[in-house]
């Protein structure tokens, strides 16, 4: 036999052979635990109320009963959280519904924490699903959404969340500040150990646009570059995350997920808390598609990209594809 039939070369295949060997040395998995699934709630008399978002095949805009059915059926599956918007029945300039005790996210905290009480609320802080104009803060005459004045509003939003019994509030709204005034609103309030996720590296991307037909939060006029950030930028993600840490974030989100996970890389990197991925509504939706017209596999495709947001270094992943990813694990 000549020498070089033993030549020496990397023999990655010899730790691929087999399920066992693979398992072995596999180096990012996805577990329960790491899944929030979000759900819509709506302000409705008609508690069968159940109205299939057209854009996102598998999810629901659920009245409180019905949510509290789907909640119910998920945490039997093993789920450990949820992400809850709210959508209300009357909508004003200011988006009061957002900061109303009896609002509709508030309410759906409490009905939720007293059925579950171990799974974990997390409620979304901001202001578009409220406001007539559907933009995430105040606008003034002429069209700018104005920062400042929005925090006190934003602020009480997470402070009724708190209220409410809610576990950790997650402000999406990209107001410069808003960490800083809602974790002074919530300490001042005794709700001294009460989490804060930040949507720190929220890019401003067509990935929302089912999103906004589930939450009915489209803005009637201009868009949201003026505070989400710029999908160039990855530089100006670290600045985010600098600033929402110094402001008291207890864990930084990077949103979207799947073309942003060099970000996720970068804030694995730089900061020491917990870093969250939202796989968005947009993300979800051509998954959907493409199972739906069988030109992918759904269930492996899901999977891969699961593992993938773990391997990017995602310890949290708010995907809407949860409640199957749970029942795909228990398999
Ligand atoms: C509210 C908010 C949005 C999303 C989460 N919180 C919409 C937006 O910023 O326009 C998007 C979630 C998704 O697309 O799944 N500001």
């Amino acid at each position: 036999m000549a020498a070089s039939d033993f030549a020496d070369f990397h023999r990655g295949r010899r730790l691929r052979r087999s399920p066992g060997i693979r398992a072995l040395v596999r180096e990012s998995e996805i577990r329960p635990a790491d899944l929030v699934m979000p759900y819509f709630v709506v302000e409705t008399d008609d508690q069968a109320f159940k109205k299939p978002i057209g854009s996102m095949p598998g999810q629901f805009q659920l009245s409180l009963a019905e949510l509290e059915k789907q909640v119910g059926a998920a945490v039997q599956n093993g789920l450990m959280a949820v992400l809850l918007f709210g959508i209300p029945k009357q909508k004003d300039e200011q988006g009061s519904q957002a900061y109303a005790d009896e609002g509709i996210v508030q309410e759906a905290v409490r009905r939720l924490k007293q059925r579950f009480p171990e799974l974990t609320v997390i409620t979304d802080v901001c202001l578009c699903e409220y406001t007539s104009h559907g933009h995430c803060g105040l606008v003034l005459q002429g069209g700018e959404i104005v920062n400042d004045p929005t925090l006190d509003l934003l602020a009480r939003a997470a402070l009724s969340h708190a209220r409410a019994g809610a576990d950790m509030v997650a402000p999406s709204d990209m107001m410069d500040g808003r960490v800083l005034a809602i974790r002074e609103t919530l300490d001042e309030n005794g709700f001294l150990d009460l989490p804060v996720m930040s949507y720190a590296v929220k890019y401003a991307s067509a990935f929302y646009g089912p999103f906004r037909e589930a939450a009915e939060s489209t803005p009637k006029f201009g868009d949201r570059k003026t505070h989400q950030m710029d999908p160039a930028n990855a530089r100006e993600a670290l600045r985010e995350a600098a600033a929402d840490l110094d402001e008291g974030a207890d864990i930084l989100m990077v949103k979207p997920g799947l073309p942003y996970l060099d970000i996720i890389r970068q804030l694995r990197d730089c900061c020491d808390v917990p870093i969250a991925a939202y796989n968005v509504s947009g993300e979800y939706s051509m998954v959907k598609a493409a199972a739906a017209n069988g030109w992918i596999d759904e269930e492996r495709v899901v999977m891969e990209t699961m593992t993938c947001f773990k391997r990017a270094g995602a310890d949290i992943i708010l995907t809407y594809h949860a409640e199957d990813v749970l029942r795909w694990l228990h398999r």
